[in-house]
């Protein structure tokens, strides 16, 4: 298929695609002269500042800075690539999408996929059929049966064992016509040191099978039967296994987490293998690495609250305040199960039943409950010192809640506590909100889904980005204003890039594009574009708009100028050049020019 055909396809995607009708498929949109507004998808909030124009084709939230077009919108909201929702929208409308030839790469790339998929899936009937069917099997049947696990629950979740030998599967599956490539490349197998033939990577485990969330095997969890250890051996990160993305048990509780309105989240395959079989379904595991945010990301497409239900003990209340910082500000609504004794949900439920457990979810504390009984239980708060840094360890939970009565009660529970004044934790808290302080080391969130930020917004700021709306639309006026200002020099980067962008296009003698653009500029030109076509001007007209707007430009450009000439002018005459006098002059003119500019 060639380029243009894409590029037509596209077009026409884009053409019949309606960007407000879209919106509102998702979100209640309430309309205000040419603009409509709503409560912002991509982070919680009780007041609208998302606002969509769809006369220019665009959204923007003012509080979390998420913009862009049609496309972006969805492939935000459904957490899927910007290419992936051009296709989206095309299947809604029934446009159907060229065929294209792949290159061979791509052709050997997918059948790699398929083919690590399917030795996988083998892998996963073999240790299972080990531990049902065969002798070799016994060992791990003895140590299911000691943790009560039924055999309908090994029948669920094909659980398996991996005998106790060192190259059962490899030569089981060379003979079957396996590649040992994918054995290798799979995580099944290892070299051998000496060079020949290769051994199983698992051996004397049971084995978890773990899918990903449309059910395809694409790696294990091995655990040994005793104390020895490692306790558990995973597959490394393959081509299908990557454990930032994967949730064990989301094949199976997708449907539960949507029904329920939340997600459980537990530390281990046995905890959610536990609780699933105690009838609570809507439960996944992380695979021992920390809860990261594309988990928070695919678990928020089922349902907006996610439950942590981690290890009681010190390290699990560390993950647990971890994993909150990584949620948080994504606008999900999130809770804490507590685990009053007994290590862990499966521990808990083996030890009091499942009805007990059930209760335990029902008793879920709200993410600033959790935070406050764990910051009075670990801060030595008898001192200043101690109340100041119980003080700042509430600071990010409390600034997240938006509803005024339920803050004053926990500044108020917080004030007394620490026996500090009332006053003081608003004080803090209004400081806080300004500047965030940024977390302590181990709770920073890596990459915070969507977080609100308040960002500096000056005039010349605004201006830049009336210029970038009229000259989006009109080729005309970026040539105007790049006569009046120099496009590489301003200052703001994002605003910068968008310029220079529509210089180029300009150049290429090519018109401006939503559907390029977000594919071509950074994630906050993205967002700096959608504000400046969506962003209300007042009173004024557009071209009013624009003539203020030049003005301001103009003026911070000769400022700039101004100040490089006299600074050369200091130098120059320092080192005794009499090139100084030249700089004066042209510093001279500039301020001359600005003054005439202030009289207009
Ligand atoms: P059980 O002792 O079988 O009940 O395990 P658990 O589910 O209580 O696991 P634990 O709380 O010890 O650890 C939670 C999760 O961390 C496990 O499910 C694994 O994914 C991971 N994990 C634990 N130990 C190891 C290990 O030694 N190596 C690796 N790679 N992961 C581990
Ligand atoms: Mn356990």
């Amino acid at each position: 298929m060639h380029r243009e055909e894409m590029d037509e396809f596209v077009e026409q995607v884009n053409a019949q695609s309606d960007l407000l009708q879209v919106v509102q498929s998702y979100v209640p949109l309430k309309r205000k002269g040419n603009r409509y507004w709503g409560c912002c998808p991509f982070h919680g909030e009780k007041t609208p500042s998302f606002s969509v124009v769809p006369d220019k084709g665009f959204f923007y939230c003012f509080g979390c800075h998420a913009g862009g077009n049609v496309f972006k919108f969805l492939s935000l909201i459904e957490n899927i690539s910007y290419f992936e929702a051009i296709k989206l929208q095309a299947e809604k409308l029934g446009i159907p999408m060229p065929q294209r030839q792949k290159s061979p790469q791509e052709l050997a790339r997918e059948r790699e996929i398929a083919d690590l998929r399917k030795v996988n899936e083998m892998a996963r009937d073999f240790f299972h059929n080990c531990l049902t069917m065969t002798r070799l099997g016994e060992p791990g049947k003895a140590y299911f049966e000691g943790r009560a696990i039924s055999a309908e629950t090994i029948e669920e979740f094909k659980l398996g064992f991996a005998p106790n030998a060192w190259d059962k599967l490899s030569t089981a599956f060379l003979k079957r016509g396996v590649k040992q490539e994918y054995l290798l490349s799979g995580g099944l197998a290892a070299e051998r040191k000496n060079g020949e033939g290769v051994y199983d990577r698992f051996r004397n485990r049971v084995m978890i099978p773990i899918a990903d969330e449309r059910g395809r095997v694409v790696g294990f969890g091995g655990r040994v039967l005793d104390d020895s250890t490692p306790k558990y051996l995973n597959t490394p990160e393959t081509v299908i296994f990557n454990k930032r993305r994967i949730l064990f048990g989301l094949d199976r509780a997708h449907r539960a987490i949507k029904n329920a309105g939340f997600a459980i989240v537990v530390e281990g395959y046995m905890d959610a293998i536990s609780v699933f079989s105690a009838g609570v379904k809507n439960v996944v595991a992380s695979l021992g690495t920390a809860f990261t945010p594309e988990h928070g990301k695919l678990l928020l497409r089922y349902a907006p609250a996610i439950y942590f239900c981690y290890d009681s003990d010190e390290a699990g209340q560390k993950a647990t305040i971890r994993a909150l910082s990584i949620v948080q500000g994504t606008g999900a609504d999130v809770k804490v199960i507590v685990v009053p004794d007994g290590k862990d949900p499966d521990e808990y439920i083996r030890k009091h039943g499942a009805p007990a457990f059930q209760e335990l979810v029902k008793k879920a504390l709200p993410l600033v409950e959790y935070r406050l009984q764990y910051v009075l239980k670990h801060f030595a708060y008898d001192t200043l010192e101690g109340k100041v840094k119980a003080l700042h360890a509430m600071l990010p939970v409390l600034s997240g809640i938006r509803e005024p009565a339920l803050l004053g009660e926990y500044v108020k529970r917080l004030a007394q506590a620490l026996l500090l004044d009332e006053g003081i934790v608003r004080d803090e808290l209004r400081r806080f909100s300004r500047q965030p302080l940024p977390l302590p080391e181990a709770e920073a969130p890596r990459a915070p889904i969507r977080q609100v930020s308040r960002r500096t917004d000056t005039a010349l700021q605004r201006a830049g980005r009336i210029a970038i709306r009229l000259a989006w639309q009109d080729s005309g006026i970026l040539q105007h204003l790049a006569a009046m200002v120099p496009l590489e020099s301003i200052g703001d980067k994002a605003q910068r890039e968008i310029f220079l962008y529509l210089q180029d296009l300009a150049a290429q003698g090519q018109k401006t594009n939503d559907i390029e653009v977000a594919d071509k500029l950074s994630e906050e030109a993205v967002a700096e574009l959608s504000r400046a076509m969506v962003e209300d001007l007042g009173v004024l007209s557009e071209t009013d708009a624009y003539t203020k707007a030049v003005g301001v430009l103009r003026k911070a450009y000769l400022n700039l100028c101004y100040i490089r000439h006299s600074q050369r002018a200091m130098e120059l005459s320092q080192a005794g050049d009499t090139g100084y006098i030249e700089e004066l002059n042209k510093a001279q003119q500039i301020k001359t020019e600005m003054e005439e500019l202030q009289l207009e």
